[in-house]
């Protein structure tokens, strides 16, 4: 008894702190149990980031290549007299953005080489089915293409791409002293094409307007930014683009619509969506086959995110405001395995600056910045942009996890022959560095965008869904 009674009381009170560290050491086992699970959750979807990646490898290689760039530009010269230099003192040292926009610089003719560089089909050759970024691209009539700030639709109807994008081929002028260079409008083009490299012109299929001063497609307003989806419900294609009069206050979304992905398009209506200001913007059709609206507002220090009507004509009631304070326009988005990624610019005017990738698990957000997504070329390429702003990402439909990034480097002193800047992006290259919140894990697969002075699409691109 005395002994079992010693024994219990011991037993007791061994109890008690055998309870203690077996609180303790079942919640220890817990956590560990916890560390591993999130650990080879993580782990698990490293792997098939690395499967996926090393399914690529094969196709994609060439486009993941980090190619270096390097380039010299003797400073320019200080064409003043003498007098002037001795009155004002020596020139600033002229940073390189300033020499690319100045059309007279070696910078500026190195960014926009002359026609004889041109991407044809005529030259072919070596050349054939090879983007060169920045040079001048011809369309099937030996035309400069004129499709900027543009995006492109796959139309599985007609198996085709369409290439939309503004008309710029007018006269470069500032409408006041102070104001941005501008084009008058002209329409909005289309191109079209099997193979992304050969483009064949489809005309203007939303003209400008020349008489009617209250219209919003009047010539001296602005058109930017066009988009195209297509609607499954309506058989109809929709268009969306940034209206605005000459002074940016307009600062509205116009809508019009087609029978057909080659046009015309009827306009219907400019509006400002959530009774909001809205410049720089862009659409997305999700897999389910709903669509958004992403426009920058208020000022362009934030982007707001909201749904659009069934028949995409018009926006539903409600919006998210995203990246507050944060002052980014030409926003694109693409989805990758339920991740939403967007690219957006900073603001500044047509002069080149940093991208920046965010990405989201739910496209009303909340929405993280990861960084620049710029890889290889130099520090000045990455830091610009490569020279240029994003105006649409194209998912490959052949090589899921790879797009197509599609800028534009504008051309301010003549904005008809901005150039584009098209370049291979991925997702699930290697990682950012985490940010701190993550405990150590990046929470987001990379996104990365591969400078390239020349590069072409790997065989196979085209290969349906794999
Ligand atoms: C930057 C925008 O992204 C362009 O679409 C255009 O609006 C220019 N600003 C005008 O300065």
């Amino acid at each position: 008894m005395r002994i079992r009674n010693k024994h219990r009381k011991s037993s007791a009170f061994h109890c008690n702190a055998g309870s203690r560290w077996s609180y303790l050491a079942i919640w220890s086992l817990t956590g560990f149990i916890l560390i591993v699970y999130f650990y080879a959750h993580i782990h698990q979807n490293d792997k098939q980031d690395i499967l996926v990646h090393l399914n690529h490898l094969v196709d994609t290689r060439e486009m993941e290549k980090v190619e270096r760039e390097e380039f010299h530009f003797s400073p320019p010269k200080d064409r003043r007299s003498p007098r002037a230099v001795k009155r004002k003192g020596p020139r600033k040292p002229s940073t390189i953005i300033r020499e690319f926009l100045d059309a007279s610089s070696q910078v500026h003719s190195f960014f926009f080489p002359s026609k004889k560089t041109a991407i044809s089909l005529i030259k072919e050759g070596n050349d054939s089915m090879h983007f060169y970024p920045g040079r001048l691209w011809l369309d099937t009539d030996g035309n400069p293409i004129q499709a900027h700030g543009g995006g492109l639709l796959y139309d599985d109807n007609t198996e085709t791409y369409y290439w939309y994008g503004e008309n710029k081929d007018g006269r470069t002028y500032h409408a006041h002293q102070k104001s941005a260079a501008r084009v008058d409008i002209i329409g909005v083009n289309c191109y079209s094409s099997k193979d992304l490299w050969t483009w064949t012109n489809e005309g203007i299929v939303l003209p400008g307007e020349e008489t009617n001063v209250s219209h919003d497609l009047h010539k001296f307003n602005v058109l930017e930014r066009p988009k195209v989806i297509y609607n499954g419900k309506t058989d109809k294609y929709v268009m969306w683009m940034h209206i605005d009069d000459v002074n940016y206050t307009k600062a509205s979304v116009g809508v019009a619509v087609s029978d057909s992905a080659r046009g015309p398009f009827t306009y219907l209506y400019s509006m400002r969506p959530h009774s909001c200001d809205s410049r720089d913007m862009t659409i997305f059709k999700d897999d389910n086959g709903e669509a958004y609206i992403i426009y920058s507002s208020n000022d362009n220090s934030e982007l707001h995110v909201g749904p659009l009507t069934d028949d995409y004509l018009n926006v539903a009631g409600f919006m998210r405001r995203i990246l507050v304070g944060r002052h980014r326009e030409a926003p694109t988005l693409f989805k990758h395995q339920g991740i939403y990624y967007m690219i957006t610019s900073g603001c500044s005017g047509w002069a080149p600056n940093k991208a920046l990738a965010h990405a989201a698990e739910s496209i009303m957000g909340p929405w993280e910045t990861m960084g620049s997504p710029c890889v290889g070329g130099n520090r000045v390429l990455r830091s610009t942009t490569f020279f240029a702003q994003g105006t649409f990402v194209l998912p490959l439909r052949g090589l899921p996890g790879t797009f197509i990034f599609m800028a534009d480097r504008w051309n301010p002193s003549e904005l008809k022959d901005s150039r584009y800047v098209w370049l291979p992006l991925t997702i699930g290259g290697l990682a950012d560095e985490p940010l701190d919140y993550n405990f150590g894990f990046p929470h987001w697969p990379k996104v990365s965008i591969y400078w390239h002075r020349r590069w072409r699409l790997p065989e196979g691109w085209r290969n349906e869904e794999r």
